[in-house]
């Protein structure tokens, strides 16, 4: 493993102003996502749809790093051109989802456990043959009166931190990516709590697989309410908890912290990480930044529909996003 490499990239993902932008849907979700608006869901409709995220004029300036999915990483424009190619002269980072999914954990009704290290170490070093220098896996933790278990907790750290480990002996940067859903009528306090235990649990399983901590980029959820709670705080209130709950359970020598957006609308999660920025400006021990998918991408592929005559308007949407989340990062966003 070279350290050094790995120290780089982390840092040139999460250092400065700029953010990691998740492309990175299967092709369930993204066609989940295209049924919605009546966007035909075939290869073709998903290689356009990426390929003017991609193609987005300056994107560059505020994304260091985007994530791609398998089908995604081996495709190009429709001239011919690499999407790669395209990605790495933006002057970004190349990156790839290698989990393969939650599956439903057995002895755990309601929970998942994530799959996909059988034979990861063959495909990382592919991945990274094709140019990608970090990767990504979501574990997913739920939360009502009974869930999560411990159980389901260990299982996805344990996960985690076996995927992390394979990453960096293959010289790529592990993001890692314990997801604790929005969905349910939970409180902020539950999210807090439960937030906090999958924490300690990644952190402890990263430990025992010795997997180096300046060399990996932490892709937490905000500490929110559940989306069906009655009570829903203010901004302020989900910034402190965030950074509360960050700053008891995540070591120092993480060097990055890039949020996942989970379903939250666009702007809110721009101004809550703009909120973060502002109220802990010198107190945090890592660079705190953004890797939205849906908080980026859904206002543009909304104007886009799947069509041609709209994918100028749908860059725009684009980068205003971006632009927005770079200045959540200074903490100069107006919502
Ligand atoms: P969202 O920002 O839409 O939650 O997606 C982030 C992501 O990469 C999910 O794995």
């Amino acid at each position: 493993m070279n350290e050094q490499t790995l120290i780089t990239t982390a840092q040139a993902l999460t250092a400065g102003h700029k953010g990691l932008l998740a492309m990175d849907e299967s092709n369930s979700t993204c066609n989940k996502r295209f049924e919605a608006i009546g966007i035909p869901q075939t290869v073709e409709y998903r290689r356009a749809y990426r390929e003017l995220i991609i193609t987005t004029p300056d994107l560059g300036k505020y994304v260091s790093g985007v994530i791609l999915y398998d089908e995604t990483i081996r495709q190009q424009k429709k001239d011919g051109t690499t999407f790669i190619k395209v990605i790495l002269d933006a002057g970004i980072i190349p990156g790839i989802k290698v989990d393969i999914g939650a599956k439903q954990l057995a002895g755990h009704p309601g929970e998942k456990v994530t799959e996909g290290l059988d034979g990861l170490r063959d495909r990382l070093k592919a991945y990274g043959l094709m140019g990608a220098r970090f990767a990504k896996w979501r574990g997913v933790i739920s939360t009502d009166d009974t869930l999560p278990t411990h159980g389901c907790i260990a299982a996805n750290a344990q996960a985690l931190a076996r995927y992390a480990a394979l990453c960096q002996e293959a010289g790529l940067v592990p993001v890692i990516e314990p997801e604790v859903l929005m969905d349910g009528d939970h409180s902020i306090h539950q999210c807090f709590d439960v937030t906090e235990e999958c924490l300690q649990a990644v952190f402890a399983a990263l430990y025992l697989q010795n997997v180096m901590l300046e060399g990996i980029i932490l892709k937490p959820n905000m500490v929110l309410p559940g989306l069906s709670c009655e009570v829903q705080e203010s901004i302020d209130e989900i910034a402190d908890a965030t950074i509360k709950c960050l700053l008891r359970n995540v070591p120092a020598a993480v060097p990055g912290i890039t949020f996942l957006s989970g379903g939250q609308p666009a702007e809110l999660a721009t101004a809550r990480l703009n909120a973060m920025n502002v109220r802990f400006k010198s107190g945090m021990p890592w660079d705190i930044a953004f890797s939205f998918a849906r908080a980026i991408q859904q206002p543009a592929l909304e104007i886009w529909k799947g069509y041609e005559a709209n994918v100028l308007a749908a860059q725009q949407a684009l980068y205003h996003r971006v632009m927005c989340n770079a200045a959540a990062r200074r903490g100069e966003y107006n919502m």
